[in-house]
């Protein structure tokens, strides 16, 4: 069967057909995709012919495929996953949820908040397709669901398997769980031979209700809101417990297809009705911004009333074409968007402002607050930003709620949007005491004492204590284990505090050297309160485990002030390697030198981040810290993208002057989807200039160095067909 990815893919289109494929020809890549497959057709037909005695496969079948299985772990041993159906006897799985990667990254939502959002939306996505204001431009609107995103496998109209996100790029296996539920079809008549759909378990407030009475009954715990119950029924290792629980679930998006659903978004929706979905009945066309914003009032009337849970309304482009244009961010599409409902009010009194220093040692003000609900979640704490929020002041010295400044004792307004962490919109003043005294921002570190600098510019102070400041350390780790980082199972924040404390990890590295220094510390561990041999074992295997990593998430998870997840993703597709970054990290603290113009000639990257890259390679503690890490690793090669046949693949390309046929966003994109470098400056390392009307200085430096000069309709026609 072949993978023709999907539009609603923001990466790999991974372009497979892993079925075909000898197991000794496979790539470790195509392997990993395959055991997943096999695994999930594997259990489905072990679940069929154990529990549901209704057998989906010929016995000669299975037996192909549970050999070819065993073949490619024989060939692949460490993608041979702990719950191998090599190794069951059939039935469910006994113990934890096995990991599904998902084929296409399932991703998230950027959010509005305001109508001046929405606007600026529009305005972003008709300024990338080069769109005029009054140019047609239709979306889709429909509620935002506040449940769990699930992902359901169908291949030759079978359901194979149901992935929750996790991730983003591997999820829990929870395809036992998933064939509970009602609304879940098992079997799809006329369905594409491999597709994806994506959609929301949710639990109805009436079911949420009668569960929580029926665990009141039983002793059972109770669940805050629906939301928490659909997940904890979804996620149980005893699927007969989810068949007790009534989910639902509503499709709205799929990932792989093998042949396209439809030309827009809402062919594509009603192509998942007709196939046996539900999908929500609230979804409509609306064309312009204000028939999204009156769609989004209509739906937030009836919310009340729905008899589920919703927390916004999601606008997407209805052209699958345009979405496709449109692509994606690091992890949210640029042609969607979730505008959230307002925030829910409420008054406390501030019991204290207390400081906490971050990894970057930055002093953050929170608000200690008399425990207040607040949209159905009990609120004890806000952050108050920095010392000019508390006095306010904007950035610019610009009054905020009036000019009313922050103390303790007073009475506050907190809000909450979204999952965001909650803040103080307000302070009563006719309620302060006429004793209470403005409060005076610390400036020294509570921490480590040492002083605490506002350098100019810099809204924030911060500790200059560097490593010998506990608080940063331990955020720092917290920081490298954290999901977009390291990542690793049963090594959260709090385990991070525990071991900091006791001495065991002071630095990332130590991490790693864990299980070595302290290798019968497995019996100092599992003689601790909350371990056991069985939880000691799983650390360090999953410490192991980590121990190969993407140069992506490496980059990201040295906590470098400005360099976040994209910009890792940057870093790691331009330079390709951990040796290629690190030199050039090194060499670029000259700023005279052509490493420093490659840098901050990345598209992307500018001066303040650029500074900070090469300050902390420079820095010789950290340098040091950096080097006993990677000592430790395995770091991998920057994913590139299939560019077979790309002609500018590995190309370093500049755009200048007017483009006429795209814009310079999705000239960008476009280029770099097909393994070009896209620079903003040109140097001897370029390789192609593309020059629009009115190209200066840029096309006069590149036919100095000799550098190939195109213009747009020749860009185009290279690029045409790919
Ligand atoms: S579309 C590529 N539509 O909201 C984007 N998501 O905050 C695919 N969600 O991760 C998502 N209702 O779990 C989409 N009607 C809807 C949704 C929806 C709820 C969830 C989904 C997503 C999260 C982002």
């Amino acid at each position: 069967m072949k993978l023709t990815g999907s539009n609603q893919a923001g990466d790999a289109q991974t372009q497979v057909e892993t079925a075909d494929i000898a197991p000794e020809a496979l790539t470790h890549r195509q392997a990993e995709f395959e055991l997943t497959r096999l695994g999930g057709i594997l259990a489905a037909a072990n679940r069929a012919y154990h529990t549901l005695d209704a057998p989906e496969i010929s016995d000669a079948e299975y037996d192909r495929l549970k050999r070819r299985n065993a073949q490619i772990e024989g060939l692949f041993p460490d993608l041979k996953s702990s719950d191998s159906v090599s190794d069951q006897v059939g039935g469910p799985l006994a113990e934890g949820f096995s990991k599904i990667r998902h084929e296409i990254r399932m991703l998230s939502l950027g959010n509005a908040f305001t109508d001046e959002d929405v606007d600026e939306f529009d305005t972003r996505i008709r300024k990338y397709l080069g769109l005029g204001d009054d140019a047609e431009l239709t979306y889709t609107a429909e509620p935002k669901i506040d449940g769990l995103s699930l992902s359901l496998r169908y291949e030759a109209g079978h359901l194979v398997h149901a992935a929750t996100r996790g991730d983003g790029e591997v999820g829990e296996n929870v395809t036992a769980n998933a064939r509970m539920i009602a609304s879940i079809p098992q079997v799809l008549e006329n369905a594409p031979d491999v597709l994806e759909v994506r959609g929301e378990v949710y639990m109805s407030h009436a079911d949420f209700e009668a569960l929580n009475a029926r665990q009141a009954e039983t002793d059972g715990k109770s669940f805050a809101n629906p939301r928490n119950a659909a997940a904890g029924s979804l996620r149980q290792l005893d699927a007969k417990i989810t068949r007790s629980r009534p989910l639902e679930f509503f499709a709205y998006a799929w990932g792989a297809v093998s042949e396209t659903l439809s030309d827009t978004q809402m062919g594509a929706i009603k192509r998942l009705q007709d196939l046996g979905f539900q999908t929500n009945p609230m979804t409509v066309l609306c064309h312009g911004t204000a028939d999204l914003l009156a769609q989004y009032r209509q739906i937030e009337a009836r919310r009340a009333t729905l008899g589920y849970d919703i927390d916004g309304v999601v606008y997407k482009v209805n052209g699958l074409d345009l979405q496709k244009r449109l692509g994606f961010r690091s992890t949210t599409p640029r042609w969607a968007i979730a505008h959230k409902f307002a925030a829910e009010l409420a008054w406390t009194r501030l019991e204290a402002i207390e400081i906490q220093v971050g990894r970057t040692g930055a002093l953050s003000p929170v608000a200690r607050l008399f425990p207040v609900t607040v949209g159905g979640v009990v609120v004890s704490n806000a952050t108050l930003h920095n010392e000019d929020y508390i006095a306010g002041r904007d950035a610019k010295g610009n009054p905020i709620r009036d000019g009313k400044d922050i103390r303790e004792g007073d009475w506050v307004q907190v809000y909450r949007a979204g999952d965001v962490i909650p803040k103080v919109a307000d302070v009563d003043l006719s309620k302060r005491d006429p004793g209470a005294k403005p409060y005076q921002f610390p400036k020294t570190c509570p921490e480590c004492g040492s002083e605490a600098v506002r350098e100019p510019g810099d809204a924030v102070r911060r500790c200059i204590g560097g490593l010998i400041c506990p608080a940063q350390a331990v955020e720092k780790l917290k920081y490298f284990v954290s999901r977009s980082a390291f990542d690793i199972e049963g090594l959260g924040a709090k385990q991070v505090e525990q071991f900091y404390k006791d001495g065991w990890i002071h630095e990332p590295a130590d991490i790693f050297l864990l299980s070595e220094k302290y290798g019968s510390g497995l019996q100092q561990l599992k003689n601790r309160e909350g371990w056991g041999e069985k939880s000691a074992t799983n650390l360090f295997d999953a410490i192991d485990e980590k121990r190969r990593i993407p140069l992506n998430r490496l980059i990201f998870a040295l906590g470098i002030r400005h360099v976040g997840e994209s910009a890792s993703q940057l870093l790691a597709n331009h330079y390709g390697s951990w040796v290629e970054f690190s030199v050039a990290m090194d060499t670029a603290t000259d700023i005279e030198s052509p490493a420093w113009a490659e840098l901050i000639g990345i598209d992307g990257v500018g001066e303040v981040m650029a500074t900070s890259l090469t300050r902390t390679f420079a820095q010789e503690a950290e340098r040091a810290s950096i080097e006993r890490l990677v000592g430790e690793l395995e770091i991998e090669d920057a994913v590139r993208v299939d560019t077979t046949g790309s002609p500018v693949a590995g190309k370093t390309v500049v755009f200048t002057g007017t483009l006429e046929k795209m814009t310079r966003a999705e000239a960008k994109a476009r280029a770099e989807a097909l393994g070009a470098k896209v620079s903003s400056s040109v140097s001897a390392k370029t390789d192609l200039v593309v020059a629009g009307p009115g190209a200066g200085s840029k096309a006069k430096k590149a036919s100095d160095l000799g550098v190939e000069i195109i213009d747009e309709d020749a860009w185009l026609a290279l690029i045409a067909d790919l």
